[in-house]
C-alpha cells in the first residue's frame, strides 16, 4: 500500500508520518510505505528530509502552468499523473498550501487527507492561530479530516485540543498545536491502513 505525501514547506507532518512508519514497521504491519514526496515548491525543506530517507521525490510547480488557459486544472493534472505513478492507496495533504480542484478531489475520493491547524468546523481557511486568539478562544487545536470538494470540511477522522494561553502569539500557539499534529496525523494514517 502506497502513501504519497504533498507537502509546501517544512513537512514536519511528513516527517512525523515517515518516522511513524519507520518506528511502527508499517511495512511489515500494513505492507504499507511512503513512496513518495511531492511539492509544489522546489525549495521545500521536506524534500530534503524525504531525500535523506530515500523517499522517492518530486517537484510540480504551479507557476509553471500560470499560461494556460485554465492553470489549476493543468497544475492539478500534472500532480495526478506524478502521484498515479505510485499508485497510492492513499494521498496525504500534510502542510500542502493549494486548494485543489473538484477534478483532483474526485479522482483521489476516499483515499485523500488533510490536517488542518483548527478545532474545524471553526477557523477553516487561514490564519486559524491569529483568528483563535482574536476571537478569545480559549482552546484550539488541529484536525485531519478527509478531503472532499468543500474546502476544510470533509468528514472529520482525529482532533487534538490545546489550551490557548493569555500571553500566546500566533506562534507560540501554532508550535503547541504542531505538536499534537505530529500525533494525531500518523496516528490517524496507520488507524486507515489498519482498516
Ligand atoms: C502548519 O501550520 C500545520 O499546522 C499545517 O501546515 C503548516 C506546515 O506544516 N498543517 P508542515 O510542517 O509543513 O507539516
Amino acid at each position: 500500500k502506497n502513501i504519497v505525501i504533498l507537502i509546501s514547506g517544512g513537512g514536519s507532518n511528513m516527517a512525523a508520518i515517515v518516522r511513524t512508519a519507520q518506528a511502527q514497521n508499517w511495512a511489515k504491519q500494513f505492507n504499507a510505505q511512503v513512496s513518495a514526496v511531492i511539492s509544489n515548491k522546489a525549495d521545500a525543506k521536506g524534500l530534503v528530509f524525504a531525500k535523506e530517507h530515500s523517499i522517492a521525490t518530486a517537484v510540480i510547480d504551479h507557476k509553471a502552468f500560470a499560461d494556460q488557459p485554465q492553470p489549476r486544472e493543468a497544475f492539478d493534472a500534472a500532480l495526478m499523473a506524478e502521484i498515479d505513478k505510485h499508485q497510492p492507496h492513499l494521498v496525504v495533504l500534510a502542510g500542502f498550501m493549494r486548494i485543489l480542484t473538484p477534478g483532483f478531489v474526485a479522482n483521489y475520493e476516499g483515499r485523500l487527507l488533510n490536517i488542518h491547524p483548527s478545532l474545524l468546523p471553526a477557523f477553516p481557511g487561514l490564519h486559524t492561530h491569529e483568528r483563535a486568539i482574536e476571537a478569545g478562544c480559549k482552546f484550539a487545536g488541529a484536525t485531519v479530516h478527509r478531503v472532499t470538494a468543500e474546502l476544510d470540511h470533509g468528514p472529520i477522522l482525529a482532533q487534538a485540543i490545546v489550551p490557548v494561553l493569555p500571553d500566546d502569539t500566533a506562534d507560540t500557539l501554532a508550535a503547541r498545536v504542531l505538536t499534537q499534529e505530529h500525533l494525531i496525523y500518523p496516528k490517524a494514517v496507520a488507524e486507515l491502513l489498519a482498516k
